[in-house]
This record gives structure tokens, C-alpha cells and sequence, in this order.
């Protein structure tokens, strides 16, 4: 096993007061986080190594993207997925939050409807939320590695007019990928109904399942690729999110540029230390990835072990992709329950937020002896119900 996964973990008195997943306080006392989308794992050698040769070169002025960094995403992508990327469909910018509220606006417009499955990370409903578009939110059907769309609501939504359609693959908070079979179906309805698609498939390189194949639905068939805007970054699987360095394929070129257009002072370009580690990961640090994954998988499967007898919880399974994972609460609101968590110490995400009432997600892309002092904490702050 690699030294980034046994690595005592210490952090400065500057992380513990300014690493967001790490200064959550609760009336002075510390808390344990399992909330934060952010792993505690060190950072991949060369990327270190190539943010160190940054600094030390003392030159952080504005940056030009890589040319070797677009032709590596490139091959990547295609080594893969199969699916062909030239350099210049790729847009980058900072950070995917910043394109989903982009996209929204641009091809959406004002009053324009954005529909979101739901539950989901809530940026992809705030988006549109906060752009003055109209969001429509449709649960998922089923649970588990079972969610699946309601086709007949978003047939029915489509008909009447929608702009975008807002997927979340792999799936936050889920934690499945969705089959191509699915994605077809999806395509088809968009196709059908001239919707676009924004793809934020962030955690693409988190698959924790070895029967389980991430497709980007942009690769399916040259259709679905002119109306997608796929969003990926090496910001989750790599530990990157404070960098900022994102991207987002477009391959239809008069979205291309409407998008470009559209992004111009509003979306800043990533830092030069963001492309530094964005091409380190993606060129060298691919056996850390593999290393990483081994981790997560056997922590999953500690999470899955923990609550498998509980009364109280439910971990959704199988558990396909991302180190977040989504646990029912049978008995207690969630409300409650974050409250016994608060006091216990212990900071975890309400499901609420992603419009998941009875549900909260819980982070496990930390060393083991944190993981398993939340696991004892949850148990404790539990016990008198
Ligand atoms: C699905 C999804 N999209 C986007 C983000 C945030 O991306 P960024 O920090 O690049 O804006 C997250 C963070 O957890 C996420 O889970």
C-alpha cells in the first residue's frame, strides 16, 4: 500500500482553520467531517512535484491551457471511453459550478425550463434556480442502484417545452452510474424534443465497481454529442477541487461558441498552478488513481458492513462510483438525526439539501481510523432512541 493512504494525517493550524471540510466548529468544539466533497488524502507525487516547480519558478501570472494538457484529455478520453475529442472542443474554466450556472442562463434564458432529477448535487437545481430560469425537479423512481428516471413525467415535461436537461452521472448523492441503456433512452427523449443535455460527470473517475463502466453520454452517437456539454475535472478524483482547473467538451460548434461568448468575463480562466496539476494528474498519476480506488472500495465496503444490521439506517447498494455515500434514516427525521450528529461531533450533509428528505450522505474518502471513529460516533449518538 502507498504512503498516501497510510500517511499520518496532520494538518496546520492554517488547514484546520481554512480547509472548508475541516472548520466546521460546532460552539468551539471540533468536528469530524464527513460532509465536504473533498478527500484527506495527499495529493499524487508529480502533482505535488509540479505545483512545487511552480511556486519555486516564482512566475503566477495568468496561464495559457497546456497544449499538452488538451491532447492528454484527449487520448484519455479516448483510451477510456472510446469517444474522440479534439483540443479544440474543450473549454476550460473554473470550477463546474461556474459552467452549470453559465449553461443554464445561456441556453435557457430567462423563464427557460431546466429539468433535474432529483435527488442531486444541489448546485444542478440552484443553477437554474439562481439564473431565473425555471427548474423542474423530477424524482427518481426507485432507490438504490434501482434509480432509474421517471420517463413518463420527463416525456410529459419535454413535451411542453424544456431547454436543458441536467444529468448527473456517476451520480451525486446516488452513487451509481447510469447504464447506457438508460442514457439511450434519455438521448432519444432529448433528441426527440430538441432538448440539450448538461452532463456534469465530475466523478467519472471514481468507479469503484469493476462491472461497472462510466459512458459519457456525449460518446454515444454523433446526435447526442452535438447537443451535450459534458463537464469533467480532475478536481474530485485527483483531491484538486480548491485549483479550480475544470473543463467542459463541446462538440457542436455554434454552442461552442455561444458558451465561449457567453463565458467571457464572467468565467475566469484556471490559476496556472491549476493546469500544473490538472496535466500532472492526468499524465502521470494515474497508478495513485488505482491505489485510490483499491481505498475507497474497501472503505465503502466498511461503511456497507457497519450499517448492515441497523435498524435505524440504510445504505443505498450496490454502491457503484464516488466516495459519497447515500444512507436512509428509517426512524428519524434527518433534521433530528443531524442534530444528534452536531452533538456528537460528528458533520455530515443532510440529504434535504439535494432534495432527498429521509436521507444524508456521508463522505468516506478519509483514512481509516477517521472512518471508523464516525462510524462508533454515528452508533453513539444514536443509542437512546
Ligand atoms: C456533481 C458535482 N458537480 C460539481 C461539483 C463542484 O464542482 P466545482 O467545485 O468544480 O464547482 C461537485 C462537488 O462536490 C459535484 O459533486
Amino acid at each position: 500500500m502507498n504512503n498516501f493512504l497510510n500517511e499520518e494525517f496532520n494538518l496546520s493550524n492554517y488547514d484546520k482553520a481554512n480547509l472548508t471540510k475541516w472548520s466546521a466548529h460546532q460552539e468551539g468544539a471540533k468536528m469530524l467531517p464527513f460532509w465536504v466533497a473533498d478527500m484527506d488524502f495527499m495529493i499524487a507525487p508529480a502533482i505535488k512535484e509540479a505545483l512545487l516547480a511552480g511556486v519555486k519558478g516564482g512566475r503566477l501570472g495568468y496561464g495559457n491551457v497546456p497544449e499538452e494538457l488538451n491532447k492528454v484529455v484527449c487520448e484519455r478520453l479516448d483510451r477510456i471511453y472510446g469517444w474522440q475529442v479534439q483540443p479544440s472542443e474543450i473549454i476550460w474554466k473554473m470550477g463546474i459550478v461556474p459552467f452549470l450556472c453559465i449553461i443554464s442562463r445561456t441556453f435557457a434564458g430567462l423563464g427557460g425550463e431546466v429539468v433535474v432529477p432529483t435527488p442531486v448535487y444541489y448546485h444542478l437545481f440552484n443553477a437554474p434556480d439562481w439564473g431565473g430560469q425555471r427548474t423542474i425537479r423530477i424524482p427518481f423512481t426507485g432507490q438504490g442502484n434501482t434509480l432509474d428516471f421517471d420517463w413518463v413525467k420527463i416525456e410529459s415535461t419535454m413535451k411542453k417545452g424544456v431547454k436543458i436537461f441536467s444529468l448527473c452521472n456517476p451520480h451525486n448523492p446516488g452513487g451509481i452510474v447510469f447504464k447506457e441503456s438508460q442514457l439511450n433512452k434519455l438521448g432519444d427523449l432529448c433528441e426527440k424534443y430538441d432538448v440539450l443535455i448538461c452532463s456534469d460527470e465530475i466523478h467519472c473517475d471514481l468507479i469503484l465497481d469493476e462491472n461497472t463502466k462510466h459512458t459519457p453520454i456525449a460518446s454515444l452517437n454523433k446526435k447526442l454529442a452535438a447537443r451535450t456539454l459534458t463537464l469533467m475535472s480532475p478536481s474530485k478524483s485527483f483531491n484538486l477541487a480548491g485549483l479550480g482547473a475544470s473543463f467542459c467538451v463541446v462538440q457542436n460548434k455554434a454552442i461552442h461558441q455561444k458558451l465561449t461568448i457567453a463565458a467571457r468575463g464572467i468565467l475566469h480562466d484556471p490559476p496556472t498552478l491549476g493546469y500544473r496539476a490538472a496535466l500532472a494528474a492526468y499524465k502521470s498519476s494515474d497508478w495513485w488513481l488505482k491505489e485510490l480506488i483499491i481505498y475507497l472500495i474497501s472503505n465503502r465496503d466498511l461503511v456497507i458492513d457497519f450499517f448492515k444490521d441497523s435498524s435505524f439506517f440504510e445504505v443505498q447498494v450496490p454502491h457503484e462510483a464516488t466516495y459519497l455515500a447515500w444512507i436512509e434514516s428509517k426512524k428519524i427525521s434527518t433534521d433530528k438525526l443531524m442534530d444528534l450528529f452536531l452533538k456528537a461531533g460528528l458533520c455530515l450533509s443532510n440529504g434535504k439539501i439535494f432534495d432527498g428528505d429521509k436521507y444524508f450522505r456521508l463522505n468516506f474518502g478519509c483514512h481509516k481510523k477517521t472512518l471508523l471513529e464516525g462510524l462508533q460516533l454515528i452508533k453513539k449518538s444514536i443509542a437512546k432512541f
